[in-house]
């Protein structure tokens, strides 16, 4: 049951109960993360952070976790900086960085990447995001997330809106959610619905979420709505991505007619997908959700890597 030592490649790589550990923990080190209360657990360690993809929040919140916990990081910040525009491998580099860090922190443009990375590593691997994958931590800060401001996550009425398709934040979210007993709703445009696997995935847990391509039909039903961009940059077709680009909009109109406690998230970058207004409203968490990825992470960091407070 321990997650000492291991991958993180896909949210399926973790059972409900260690999810609920992440999140225990994490619970625990808010004050950490906030630098109210200090701590060494890692110190002496280093955590190998490769990202070939551009990346804020990610990035920033893995590092800030790591040097809240007293331990390091080296970095691929910008894949440019690398041997990889000399034609390394990811295999290659996998190998190598394993020997100058602890763990390696990945996130590649490639659907699968992370999976090959854990093949080449004896080091843990923790998936930061492959292509239109999945991306399992940003999905453990959701969970926190909606269980802390929703006070629950079974039984909840979570509608994911936007690009379930390219989406990998939508992919490893609904398969957690499935996990915890919350109800699902999804809303795209049928070009963007989920893809048949994460679907078909559903179905053999039990679950049957509903579909719906227009948020006015399900927002008074929502309790939690979790907002997604359309992900542009993994369109092959430019002229797809005009089709769909603007096909839904939060603002403070349609939120007249949602629940009064309903719980706005989105893992940001946002477009224009959800109004600058809505950020003003009880309503909006989203940065609050982005601040969450601080202790998710040290909670995942400290489980994956064995320390203690
Ligand atoms: C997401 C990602 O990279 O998948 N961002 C993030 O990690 N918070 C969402 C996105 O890029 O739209």
């Amino acid at each position: 049951m321990s997650l000492k030592g291991k991958d993180v490649v896909s949210i399926r790589d973790l059972s409900r109960e260690q999810i609920e550990q992440v999140m225990d923990l994490a619970q625990k080190l808010v004050p950490y993360a906030k630098g109210e209360m200090t701590t060494k657990a890692m110190e002496g360690k280093i955590m190998g952070n490769l990202f070939f993809e551009p990346s804020t929040r990610t990035r920033l919140s893995f590092e800030s976790a790591m040097v809240r916990l007293g331990g390091r990081f080296v970095e691929i910040a910008h894949p440019t900086s690398s041997s990889v525009v000399k034609g390394e491998t990811l295999a290659d580099t996998v190998r190598m960085v394993e020997g100058y860090a602890d763990a390696i922190v990945l996130r590649h443009p490639h659907e699968g990447a992370a999976r090959l990375a854990a093949k080449y590593s004896s080091k843990p691997v923790i998936n930061a995001g492959d292509g239109a994958g999945q991306h399992p931590t940003q999905t453990l800060l959701d969970m926190f997330t909606i269980q802390q401001e929703a006070g629950a996550i079974a039984g909840k009425n979570v509608v994911i809106v936007g690009d379930l398709k390219y989406g990998r934040t939508a992919h490893s979210l609904a398969e957690a959610l499935g996990m915890f007993g919350a109800e699902l709703t999804f809303v795209a445009p049928p070009l963007l619905q989920m893809p048949k696997e994460t679907l078909n995935q559903l179905e053999s847990a039990g679950i049957k979420p509903k579909l719906f391509s227009d948020l006015k039909d399900v927002i008074s039903e929502a309790d939690v709505l979790y907002v997604t961009r359309i992900q542009r940059e993994r369109f092959p077709d430019p002229s797809e991505y005009l089709k769909v680009a603007g096909s839904y909009r939060v603002d403070n109109a349609l939120l007249h007619e949602a629940k009064k406690d309903l719980v706005i998230m989105h893992p940001l970058p946002r477009v224009d997908e959800i109004a600058p207004e809505v950020d003003y409203t009880e309503n909006a968490r989203y940065f609050q959700q982005a601040f969450n990825g601080v202790p998710v992470r040290m909670a995942l960091i400290m489980l994956v890597l064995g320390g203690e407070l």
